[in-house]
């Protein structure tokens, strides 16, 4: 099979990853921070490490603000419902944000009486930052932004935006990383970026289950989950201190394992400035843009971007293509919505939905032949239909 499929989750994960994962499950099942035995230690080291790695590599001031969570959603959740929201407080957004922004903004909407401003992309980025800038009010609290399109692998201003309110201490920024982790290095205090939501198994090649909320400022987050934390288990409320105040519940030691070795890879790839996964989905896209019945929407092939190309052949339904390739070219993409309605809407393709084919570092150039010459002849057919 070819997989195009990576910004969903990537296939296959790092050899490190698994490694990792498989002595954590085979010598190391303790709980951490619960049992003060050899095992629980060694566990409770796993993470440790795990959240200082990503303390560094990350740029966050205090490891204890570095939380885990079992994915990005999670995390988005956490950092969203749990801030400390008053009413008629203003929050800025993106016309490209994923349901994990989108849904639990509109909950905090009903439940605090907040107020979203939905701010237009057209893939303008000067226009994107004059547009917020003009919407900032003093109730602005905050400005959360998807780092890039899971969509269309745009890549949003988000670093000029959050520098851009550095000086005003009370508006947080909340960047949602799920399709950049891995592929762009980010360090939160150069970016003024007060909050850092991510997967472990997209851009990172690492596990499923796992997903971190970095925290770069003094915010009085309330938890969302409430349970066992380790320690103070005659209080019923949860402890104040983080990062335990979040992390309730046994953690998922085996996948923080793989994290750990996620990061580490990360460091190494991120020397690389345009990945050679990036330069494949723009040829793609190249060969598509040849194409007179197929539609592509997003980055031109000059815009930096992920490695996320996003398309359509004429009206057809996108889900019927992606049946086509995977029955007839064992190739496996993603159509549809791709959980975000509002990037949907934003690109007039609610109905139709996108072809949308992802890459990572384990494709090679053959593949992406093979997949141009499926497209151009399932293309070619409709044309024959028309
Ligand atoms: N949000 C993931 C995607 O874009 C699952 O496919």
């Amino acid at each position: 099979m070819i997989y195009f499929d990576q910004a969903a989750t990537s296939i296959p994960m790092l050899p490190a990853v698994i490694d990792e994962m498989v002595h954590t499950m085979e010598h190391i099942g303790a709980n951490p921070g619960r049992g003060t035995h050899a095992l629980g230690v060694q566990a409770s080291d796993i993470v440790l490490r795990t959240r200082s790695k990503a303390c560094d590599v990350f740029g966050v001031q205090h490891v204890n603000q570095c939380l885990f969570f079992s994915s990005a959603t999670v995390s988005l959740n956490q950092a969203i419902l749990g801030y400390p929201w008053e009413e008629g407080d203003h929050v800025i957004v993106s016309t490209m944000e994923h349901n994990a922004v989108r849904r639990p903004l509109e909950v905090a909407k009903q439940r605090y009486n907040i107020n979203i401003t939905y701010i237009h992309w057209t893939g303008n980025k000067e226009e994107f930052v004059a547009q917020i800038k003009q919407h900032i009010t003093p109730h602005t609290k905050m400005i959360a932004l998807t780092h890039a399109s899971n969509v269309t692998g745009d890549i949003l201003p988000v670093e000029e935006i959050c520098k851009g309110v550095s000086e005003t201490k009370e508006i947080t920024t909340l960047v949602d990383a799920s399709q950049t982790i891995g592929h762009i290095s980010i360090d939160m205090t150069k970016s003024n970026i007060d909050m850092l939501a991510f997967p472990g198994h997209k851009g990172l090649r690492g596990p499923k289950g796992i997903g971190m909320l970095l925290v770069n400022k003094e915010i009085e987050l309330s938890p969302i989950h409430f349970g066992g934390s380790g320690g103070q288990a005659l209080s019923t409320s949860p402890p104040i201190e983080w990062p335990q105040r979040f992390e309730t519940g046994t953690m998922n030691v085996p996948a923080i394992a793989g994290l750990y070795a996620s990061l580490c890879n990360m460091e190494k790839h991120m020397k690389e400035n345009v990945s050679r996964e990036t330069k494949l989905v723009t040829n793609i896209q190249a060969a598509l843009e040849k194409i007179d019945n197929i539609v592509v929407y997003g980055p031109s092939i000059h815009d930096q971007r992920v490695p996320v190309v996003a398309f359509n052949i004429k009206d057809v339904d996108s889900e019927e293509v992606a049946l086509i390739l995977d029955a007839h070219y064992d190739i496996a993409v993603r159509a549809g919505l791709h959980c975000n309605a509002l990037g949907h809407e934003t690109l007039h393709t609610t109905d139709q939905g996108v072809i949308r084919a992802s890459i990572n570092a384990t494709n090679v150039e053959e593949e992406v032949q093979t997949f141009i010459q499926a497209v151009q002849e399932i293309a070619a057919s409709y044309k024959q239909l028309d």
